[in-house]
């Protein structure tokens, strides 16, 4: 993104919240359980599976972690019930690891004991620096625990990812999306492409199961050339993409017969989460200065 459409974009926090939520409603599927199952519905009969994530996350007491947990549950019996082809995200922060780590502990174990009854999977996203340390810890130890139905997120702007990965068997590779520092993390473009396809090299050749979760053709055709020199089968990898994102893209994945998996996020805790993804968009600079510029037009006339 250009330096002016980046400054642009820092203005974000000032455009009022219902144009935030107009600009980002297609990137999620509505504020209830019921819209995140119906627009999986959609995508499960476009040959898309899916990953459903309860927004919210930071909560401030345990019943708000207890509550995000439930939703979860909630999440994992309608999947069941109406057998789609869907797992679930989960965000630490949302089930508490700011509060306490064994509130977090017990709440994660607890989707995870459900989804593992349901025969399902539970995916831990990863947010920023400073919750690293704790995730890939609560990773570890319920894995350690017997809990095979889990997997975690690297982030490839992070100089520490390579170091990382070994012992981890089940991985969302992204560029990742929190504002780091550059005493650990990439921040030139070309230097993030580069370690992801690092990692994303040692993740195939340590036996991992990889979800190639990006948007960027570089990374897609790249990701593609190393999967197919690995000689792995259709079911040994995943791309995944974020609901609202490069739609076309993913059904020409489909069609080329790749598992392709759309991130599904609903609820009413919508408003970082929309930020982060309008904070992406190409687009969103002139988006924004138009909705400024007209605000402006609109208060001296
Ligand atoms: P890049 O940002 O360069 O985008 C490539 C192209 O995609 C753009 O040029 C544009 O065409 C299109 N595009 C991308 N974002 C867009 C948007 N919002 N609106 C419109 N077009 C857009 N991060 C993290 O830190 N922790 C996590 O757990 C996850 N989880 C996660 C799950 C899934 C399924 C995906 C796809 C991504 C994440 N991420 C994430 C986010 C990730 O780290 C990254 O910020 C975004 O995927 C954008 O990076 P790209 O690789 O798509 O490249």
């Amino acid at each position: 993104m250009a330096l002016l459409d980046r400054a642009i974009v820092r203005l974000l926090p000032a455009v009022p919240k219902p144009v935030v939520q107009r600009l980002s409603s297609r990137y999620i599927a509505g504020p209830s359980l019921d819209d995140a199952i119906r627009v999986v519905r959609k995508l499960n009969a476009k040959g898309k599976l899916a990953t459903i994530d309860v927004l919210g996350e930071d909560v401030t007491a345990p019943d708000e972690a207890r509550a995000i947990a439930g939703q979860y549950h909630d999440a994992l019996a309608r999947i069941d019930e109406e057998q789609l082809d869907a797992n679930v995200s989960v965000k630490l922060t949302g089930l508490g690891l700011e509060l306490d780590y064994k509130l977090c502990r017990e709440n994660l174990e607890s989707v995870v004991g459900d989804a593992a009854a349901r025969g399902n999977f539970v995916r831990i996203d990863m947010e920023d620096s400073s919750t690293t340390d704790r995730t890939l810890q609560l990773y570890r130890e319920l894995h350690a625990d017997g809990a095979g139905n889990l997997g975690v997120v690297l982030q490839a702007y992070l100089h520490r990812t390579l170091s990382d990965l070994p012992g981890l068997d089940n991985v969302r590779l992204c560029k990742g999306i929190y504002v780091e520092p550059p005493a650990i993390a990439f921040r030139e473009f070309d230097a993030v492409r580069e370690n992801y396809l690092r990692s994303l090299q040692a993740l195939v050749a340590q036996g991992s199961y990889v979800g190639i979760a990006t948007h960027d053709e570089h990374l897609i055709g790249e990701s593609l050339r190393i999967v197919q020199a690995a000689g792995l089968e259709r079911d040994q990898y995943e791309f995944q993409m974020l609901l609202g994102v490069r739609p076309e893209r993913a059904d020409e994945l489909v069609a080329d017969g790749h598992r392709v998996r759309i991130y599904v996020p609903y609820g009413s805790h919508w408003y970082e989460y929309s930020v982060r993804r309008l904070q992406e968009n190409p687009k969103m600079a002139g988006y924004i200065a138009s909705d400024l510029f007209g605000r402006m037009r609109h208060a001296v006339s």
